[in-house]
């Protein structure tokens, strides 16, 4: 049969791997696909650079333009990033009839809606595993392997690079700094980190899960979404003291009155599977009803790890071009006329455990003034824990923390303005979520 061409959009850490993979495996590939794959064409920024792969057989430019308008291209693949030209390229593929491939979860989340609609108009596919945790088969787990499933709730790491950061700072004891230009070498982290410390890129993957696990447009919007840059060493021992550690999750959760989206540093008991995660490696639980949890981990990020989902997706797609469209997988999972407009829920109304830090003067009263104020909000305490701080923290002054039971998210926040009102506190608490997905 004839080989498929490819042409690929941008040849950084994951274009790289993807063609040190299809050199590498090439036989077990062709075995799999039933065609030979061949990448011969690129477009780059800067042709002068040194690759990370060989490229004596590809034609590189800087034009993407042509590699989409080239009748020769079977395939195209989109491994620039970001949601500017990758979406207008991604577009003018589908419009040329050309099945799209891409790790870009900006991309998809943000513009997933109108890429997915003019796919379907065009009779072509656009698949996308690669751009949530890396090389994790996490989509076609859900979109596939668990379509018998009701799915209750997802909860994951998955941000390599946040993870990587919290791992180095726990057990190596190097500051944000180090850790996060050390993930940055690896080519872990996205070309603008603050991606990756804001959540930004974990709420871009979350709206992806959300919306293939529960069958709703995509909706990056109404991610409720926190990063990792305010956690302070502080909490990050105080949790340990408690028996938790720190992790930066993704949740997606249906309640009976809507879907929760949200991403943020999260307490997780430090027996279960997600606290034991570490460095850039990725962790998904899915909840279905018929089959239970189940966990699916492995490597988010890294040319390795990606090029293994984006090649998967190609040899996908090889298939795909022999089959009936009526047939084909949908792009998030459900039919197209069945994504429903279930509500979306405002994060007052999340229900979770609460981790609280409040900076405090070590007085008399103080803890029967927080407890009561936690009472009057229906906020149950699992445990408390006060800490005297040192002279250069402040002298005479404490922390208190307290972990809630499950409480409205709405009630937390107005309890603690309600405490950082008192005399003897200070503002800046901190506030995080804990999670028990394991019970
Ligand atoms: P890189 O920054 O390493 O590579 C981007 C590539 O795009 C480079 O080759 C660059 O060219 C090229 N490029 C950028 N702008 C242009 C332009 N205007 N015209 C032509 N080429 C251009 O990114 P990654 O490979 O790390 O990431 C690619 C995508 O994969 C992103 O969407 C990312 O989020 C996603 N992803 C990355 C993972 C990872 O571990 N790195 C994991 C999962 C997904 P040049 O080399 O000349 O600068
Ligand atoms: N910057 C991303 C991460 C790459 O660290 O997880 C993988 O999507």
């Amino acid at each position: 049969m004839k080989p498929i061409n490819v042409g690929l959009l941008g040849l950084g850490t994951v274009g790289a791997g993807v063609v040190n993979l299809l050199a590498e495996n090439r036989d077990e590939i062709v075995r799999r696909a039933g065609r030979e794959i061949r990448v011969t064409r690129a477009a780059v920024r800067d042709t002068t650079k040194t690759r990370e792969c060989h490229v004596a057989e590809i034609d590189i430019g800087t034009d993407c333009q042509s590699i989409v308008d080239d009748p020769n291209i079977d395939v195209v693949l989109e491994l620039i990033g970001g949601d500017g030209m990758a979406f207008d390229l991604t577009m003018a593929a589908i419009e040329r009839g050309k099945h799209v491939i891409t790790a870009n979860k900006h991309l998809i989340a943000l513009h997933g809606n109108a890429i997915f609609a003019a796919a379907e108009r065009n009779n072509v596919v656009v698949s996308f595993e690669a751009a949530v945790a890396g090389g994790i088969p996490i989509i076609k787990a859900m979109r596939e392997s668990l379509s018998a499933n009701r799915i209750e709730w997802v909860a994951g790491i998955i941000n390599g690079t946040g993870n990587f950061i919290l791992s180095q700072m726990m057990f190596e004891g190097v500051s944000f700094e180090y850790a996060l230009a050390e993930a940055q070498r690896r080519g872990f982290a996205e070309a603008d980190p603050t991606f990756d410390i804001e959540g930004i890129d974990a709420a871009h993957k979350l709206a992806i899960i959300g919306s293939i696990a529960f069958g709703i447009p995509l909706s990056l919007d109404r991610v409720h979404t926190e990063g990792i840059r305010h956690l302070t060493a502080h909490d990050i021992a105080y949790a340990s003291q408690l028996g938790y550690r720190v992790k930066a999750l993704g949740i997606a959760k249906r309640t009976q009155n809507g879907v929760e989206l949200r991403v943020h540093p999260t307490l997780v008991p430090e027996k279960a599977l997600l606290a034991n995660v570490e460095n850039e490696k990725n962790a998904v639980m899915v909840y279905g009803d018929a089959l239970g949890p189940t966990v699916y981990y492995g490597a988010g990020a890294g040319a390795g790890p990606t090029a293994s989902a984006v090649v998967a997706d190609m040899t996908d797609t090889i298939r795909v071009l022999s089959t009936d469209p009526s047939g084909r997988v949908p792009h998030l999972a459900f039919q197209p006329d069945q994504i429903s407009n279930e509500p979306i829920r405002d994060r007052s109304d999340f229900e979770c455990g609460h981790y609280l830090r409040v900076q405090v003067a070590d007085q008399a009263g103080v803890m029967a003034a927080m407890t009561e104020v936690l009472a009057d909000l229906d906020i149950s305490i699992d445990a408390i824990l006060q800490k005297d701080l040192p002279a250069s923290n402040g002298e005479g002054d404490a922390h208190v923390i307290v972990i809630t039971k499950s409480a409205r998210e709405g009630n937390v926040l107005a309890a603690l303005e309600r405490i950082e009102a008192f005399e003897f506190a200070y503002a800046g608490s901190m506030h995080l979520r804990v999670a028990h997905f394991e019970d």
